[in-house]
């Protein structure tokens, strides 16, 4: 049922996609236990999650298996998605090669209201957004930020779902500032706390 329903409303949206970039996208759709109270939602699909069809299978998605570990769960438990579907490039015409980059204001809002459809389907309790941009769509604030949010949960309503949202930085900010991870573990521990509080492990 959740199955099918997720089935159509991604058919729709690779639909509304290709009509509004009038052409062909590979899309990396959300995956994992669709019956999980626990969904972690990240930016958007880098080179490696592309050519998997799989959202952060690449660095970020090692440094994010690392976290999930501290949390005591598996990937496995959770339902991992994306606020973008596609992996936005900038490319360099003097090496012909292509590079990723921070989803642009056109590119969160056609991708909006498909995640509020997701996550209506999805229904969970908790919602741990992965960096900025996760961060302002879920608040619909475009001036909210990571470096004040992060480690404490907030009672959000998305388009008529309600969890609780706690956010992150994103793992692959730990990439480029080390200086960060004694925070990411700090915030780490508050969440396992947070969910061991309302019974979620
Ligand atoms: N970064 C993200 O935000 N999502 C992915 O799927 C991979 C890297």
């Amino acid at each position: 049922m959740k199955k099918q329903r997720l089935d159509n409303i991604n058919q729709l949206h690779r639909k509304k996609l290709e009509e509004h970039f009038r052409e062909e996208i590979l899309l990396v759709f959300g995956g994992g236990d669709i019956e999980s109270k626990i969904v972690l939602v990240g930016e958007a699909p880098g080179r490696t999650e592309v050519e998997q069809g799989k959202p952060f299978v690449g660095q970020a998605g090692k440094n994010l298996e690392e976290f999930i570990n501290i949390l005591g769960i598996s990937r496995e438990d959770l339902y991992i998605t994306n606020v973008v579907k596609f992996r936005p490039v900038r490319y360099n015409p003097d090496t012909g090669r292509e590079s990723n980059r921070t989803p642009n204001k056109d590119e969160i809002r056609i991708s909006t209201d498909f995640i509020e459809q997701e996550l209506s389907i999805i229904n969970p309790e908790l919602v741990v957004s992965l960096g900025n941009i996760a961060l302002k769509c879920i608040l619909k604030d475009d001036k909210a930020t990571i470096g004040i949010l992060h480690g404490s949960p907030i009672d959000v309503k998305f388009a008529g779902t309600e969890f609780v949202l706690f956010p992150l930085y994103h793992p692959a900010s730990i990439i480029y500032n080390r200086a960060l991870k004694d925070v990411y573990l700090q915030d780490l521990h508050k969440l396992r706390n947070f969910m061991k509080k309302i019974k979620l492990i």
